[in-house]
């Protein structure tokens, strides 16, 4: 089964509440375990992006169920390519503290001020997404 990338956007919605935030990440990190997925997620108490590597078809499992969850909306795939190695396979679901993001970083791949994954390109979004993780995580992707 060939192994492929998916990055998408999305927003909070009412039914989203920050305390659920490690909750989410730790079934997360277990589900994708347990199904060789990994990646990453942004979050920004308001936009989401996350990034999921993985085979086809567990990656379109995961995406699937995530867009029928109720706690996001206005789900917008950014990404989905083919690859012939993973960018983000130490990490089951590595959660990008988005305390830690610099102003720079979201200035380098947006025209606007603060992390709004809707105003980067499919390309920026990845780039984004690996600068991000190697700054807070200290680990080179
Ligand atoms: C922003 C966000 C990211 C999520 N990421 C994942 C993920 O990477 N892997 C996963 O299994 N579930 C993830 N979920 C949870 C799924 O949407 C879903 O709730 C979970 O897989 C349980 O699905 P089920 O109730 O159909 O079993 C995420 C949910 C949200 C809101």
């Amino acid at each position: 089964m060939p192994l492929v990338r998916l990055i998408y956007a999305s927003k909070k919605t009412e039914d989203w509440n920050d305390s659920e935030l490690e909750s989410v990440i730790k079934s997360a990190q277990e589900h994708n375990h347990r199904h060789l997925v990994t990646g990453c997620l942004c979050f920004n108490r308001k936009y989401f992006m996350q990034c999921l590597e993985g085979s086809r078809s567990q990656v379109n499992l995961i995406y699937n169920r995530i867009i029928q969850d109720k706690r996001h909306k206005e789900v917008e795939l950014m990404c989905y390519q083919y690859i012939d190695e993973r960018d983000f396979g130490e990490w089951d679901m590595y959660y990008v503290p988005d305390s830690k993001i610099t102003q720079e970083l979201i200035l380098k791949y947006s025209g606007v001020n603060d992390l709004d994954p809707y105003a980067m390109t499919n390309t920026g979004a990845l780039r984004f997404l690996k600068e991000a993780v190697e700054q807070t995580s200290g680990i080179r992707t």
